[in-house]
Formats: structure tokens, C-alpha cells, sequence
């Protein structure tokens, strides 16, 4: 099931994003996964009342910004991500994100999902990697 996170999920986002492992290439700390859902909206895609999988936009008219996605380690490969970004497509007509340039994983993820490669930022994060900046638009 897929819906978007309320208050009442507070307890389960704080419990997830302490537990959650980042990966290389994924440079959120538990600290700004939770902080950033003052100024977004998150959706969650869950199994029975477990959160397996999230996505954190922005939403700028009838467009978002993607700021971070992540799957529970254990539950990848296994659709839940695709699920969460179909769902994003369905609310707006172009949607934004960045990438390291050394997360290929996500990169796979996002050209299957279709979206386009339009720049890269150089230096962009703090340890001097490239954001590969990407874009869907629908209908294209
Ligand atoms: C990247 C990530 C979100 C993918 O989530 P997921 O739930 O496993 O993705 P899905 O199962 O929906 O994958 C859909 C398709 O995307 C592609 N894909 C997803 N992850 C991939 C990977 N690691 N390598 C290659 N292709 C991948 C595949 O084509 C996949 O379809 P398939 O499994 O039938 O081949 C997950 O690996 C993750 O949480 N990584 C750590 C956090 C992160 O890097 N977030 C992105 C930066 S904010």
C-alpha cells in the first residue's frame, strides 16, 4: 500500500531513519531524512503496517523536486521504489532530482523509470562528488 505520511507516523519515520543504513552514494543522515519532512511531503510504501520503502518531494506547483528516496535494505529489487515514483508521476507533470555521480544503483533506477539526464553539477557534494542532475516529464 501506498500513501502519503501523516503526523500520526511520526514514531515510524523517527524508527525507520534511525535504523536505515545508508549506502555509498546516499549522503542523507538519519537527522536531515527526519528534519526534511517540515518543508515536504513524504510517501511511504508499505507491507501489512511495516514501512519498506519512502519518498521525500517537494512540490512546486505542478512540479516536484525529489529530494530523497531509499528502500529498506533487505526489501530492494523488489518494486517497492518503481511503486513510489509511479505514484509521483500520477500528481505531477515534471519531476526533479539530483544524484551523486557514483550512485549508479539510483541512476538505473531513474533512467528505467524514465527519467532524462539533463546536467551535472560538478563538486556538488561534500566529498566532491558530481550530482547528475535528471528529469521526467510526462508525455515525453
Ligand atoms: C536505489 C533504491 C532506492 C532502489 O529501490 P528499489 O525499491 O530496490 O527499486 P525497485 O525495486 O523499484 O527497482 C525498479 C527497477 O529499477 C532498477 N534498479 C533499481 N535498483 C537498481 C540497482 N541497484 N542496480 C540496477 N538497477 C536497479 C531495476 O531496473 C529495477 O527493476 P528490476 O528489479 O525488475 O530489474 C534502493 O537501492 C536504495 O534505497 N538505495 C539506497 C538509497 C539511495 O541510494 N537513494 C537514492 C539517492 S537519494
Amino acid at each position: 500500500m501506498i500513501r502519503k505520511l501523516q503526523l500520526s507516523d511520526h514514531q515510524t519515520l523517527k524508527t525507520w531513519t534511525q535504523h536505515f543504513q545508508p549506502t555509498p552514494g546516499f549522503y542523507w543522515t538519519p537527522q536531515e531524512l527526519f528534519d526534511s519532512w517540515k518543508v515536504t511531503d513524504i510517501w511511504g510504501s508499505f507491507e501489512a503496517d511495516h514501512l519498506i520503502a519512502c519518498l521525500c518531494l517537494q512540490p512546486i506547483g505542478d512540479s516536484a523536486e525529489i529530494l530523497w528516496l531509499a528502500t529498506w535494505p533487505g526489501k530492494t529489487r523488489q518494486g517497492h521504489m518503481k511503486g513510489l515514483l509511479d505514484n509521483a508521476k500520477s500528481h505531477f507533470t515534471t519531476l526533479n532530482l539530483e544524484v551523486h555521480q557514483s550512485n549508479e544503483g539510483a541512476q538505473k533506477l531513474y533512467l528505467k523509470a524514465g527519467f532524462k539526464e539533463v546536467y551535472v553539477r560538478k563538486n556538488y557534494y561534500k566529498d566532491g562528488g558530481n550530482a547528475v542532475l535528471m528529469t521526467w516529464t510526462a508525455g515525453l
